[in-house]
């Protein structure tokens, strides 16, 4: 099954969950992770992966000695991400939820990353998942680094990202279905 049929049967399946009829474009994808700065990233985590279109950029730009973990729930997204990327040996594809994001990280000998991208569709979270996922990202986000996070509603959560971060940017992507974009965020504020 290609991946459009199979991530709309998802969407129909888990509505909110998924929050998206299609994967996202290669565009909305290059974009997502467009002030990436390669040459210096040493370990970044991509979470809800999907099928992995943002995966597929990740794996053409990440350098050889660049660590990334993809983190997926759904178990049939995880297999086909397993096969696609789990060979290249600086990859990690892990199924779990990223409520155990921290435990996930730190099970491997990781407590800092330099990039968070993510597809997860926070705004549909419950309220203490929201901020679970933010304590979180502020545990293990070097200082300096950045969360990206793509949206299909371009401009819409511009407040609600300012409320978890001190600096928030947006890009807008019209060559998705539908015209999307992507958060640029860093400093993730003090949640406790
Ligand atoms: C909008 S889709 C984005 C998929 C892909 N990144 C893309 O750009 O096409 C959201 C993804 O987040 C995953 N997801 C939702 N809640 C999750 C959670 N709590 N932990 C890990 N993944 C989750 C879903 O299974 C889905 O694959």
């Amino acid at each position: 099954m290609n991946d459009f049929l199979l991530f709309l049967g998802k969407f129909f399946k888990h509505g909110t969950a998924i929050a998206s009829l299609a994967p996202s474009s290669p565009w909305l994808s290059r974009t997502t992770v467009r002030n990436i700065p390669w040459d210096r990233v040493k370990v970044l985590v991509e979470l809800g992966a999907g099928t992995g279109p943002i995966t597929k950029v990740l794996a053409e730009k990440a350098r050889p000695d660049c660590r990334v973990i993809v983190l997926e729930r759904d178990p049939d997204f995880a297999r086909i991400l397993r096969e696609r990327y789990q060979r290249l040996p600086n990859f990690d594809v892990v199924e779990g939820d990223v409520r155990d994001l921290a435990e996930i990280l730190r099970g491997r000998g990781i407590d800092l990353v330099d990039s968070v991208i993510s597809g997860l569709p926070v705004p549909s979270f419950p309220k203490d998942l929201q901020r679970d996922l933010f304590r979180a990202v502020k545990q293990v986000l070097a200082p300096g680094g950045s969360y990206n996070q793509i949206t299909e509603m371009p401009w819409v959560y511009l407040r609600f990202y300012r409320k978890f971060f001190d600096r928030v940017q947006f890009a807008f992507e019209p060559r998705n279905f539908p015209p999307a974009g992507a958060y640029f965020c860093q400093g993730v504020k003090d949640l406790s």
